[in-house]
């Protein structure tokens, strides 16, 4: 079954016909919220919001263990992550859409692994390629069906949050190869790894990074909502089309 998981501004699917939720316990205690059951256009999807139903639970607070691992026992094979970003590289400005193909991971201090030695071995995935190609390509292919732009690949900075970036480490971040900075990528992508679940991530450019464009001085916070309620209406779009490909 295809798993969506809605991050700032997606915390509902307008387009899904709920069936059920259900609370999930786990060994890595409570998800953000219960699960939400249902199907788009006849195919079955389960849907979870990241920061809670009510837009609670900060990013670095998220329990990105609990959340994957209740997706996972509820038979998701392919997970896509919606997840609001900041724009680094300048193509990328409010209101784009990017489905990234590589992760930088700056966070710290969150429970990031199933494989700490306790419950399991200690084992070593492989994270060449930290987004799953196929589903990648579900997503672009969804999006063109869809009539919505899409761009192909760009580089993830997860940060720690709940703080933006200064303007230097956005500068510092592009210097890594960073294309747009977030703050809920990772551990999630690395999770869903270990749990050997497809996952993509449809990033959402909500505002331009700190020190680039309208963002030169300040962020504005103010004016991502008015962004990120059309684009999410497209990011629907897309889900749309994503559950009639081929996949389970
Ligand atoms: N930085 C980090 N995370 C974000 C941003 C940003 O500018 N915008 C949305 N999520």
């Amino acid at each position: 079954m295809l798993a969506i998981i809605g991050g700032t501004g997606l915390d509902q699917l307008g387009n899904l016909k709920i069936t059920h939720r259900q609370v999930i316990r786990t060994p890595y205690g409570e998800p953000s919220g219960a699960l939400t059951f249902g199907t788009i256009n006849q195919h079955e999807v389960m849907f979870l919001a990241r920061h809670g139903y009510g837009h609670t639970i900060p990013p670095h607070e998220v329990n990105y263990r609990a959340n994957l691992w209740a997706l996972y026992e509820q038979g998701a094979k392919r997970v896509i992550a919606v997840a609001s970003v900041g724009g680094i590289r300048s193509d990328l400005v409010p209101g784009t859409l990017v489905v990234p193909d590589q992760v930088i991971d700056y966070t710290h201090g969150r429970p990031f692994t199933y494989f700490d030695g306790r419950e399991r071995l200690v084992t070593h995935v492989d994270f060449t390629e930290p987004y799953t190609r196929e589903l990648r390509q579900q997503i672009l292919t969804a999006a063109g069906l869809a009539n919505e732009k899409c761009v192909d690949g760009g580089v993830y900075a997860a940060t720690q949050g709940p703080r933006l970036e200064t303007a230097a480490e956005i500068n510092r971040l592009e210097r890594d190869g960073a294309d747009m900075v977030g703050m809920t990528g990772m551990p999630e992508a690395s999770l869903a790894r270990e749990l050997s679940l497809s996952y993509a991530t449809i990033a959402v450019v909500v505002n331009h990074a700190a020190g680039r464009g309208n963002s030169r001085n300040r962020v504005d916070l103010g004016t991502i909502s008015t962004i990120a309620e059309p684009a999410m209406a497209r990011v629907r779009s897309i889900l749309g089309r994503v559950v009639e490909s081929d996949g389970n």
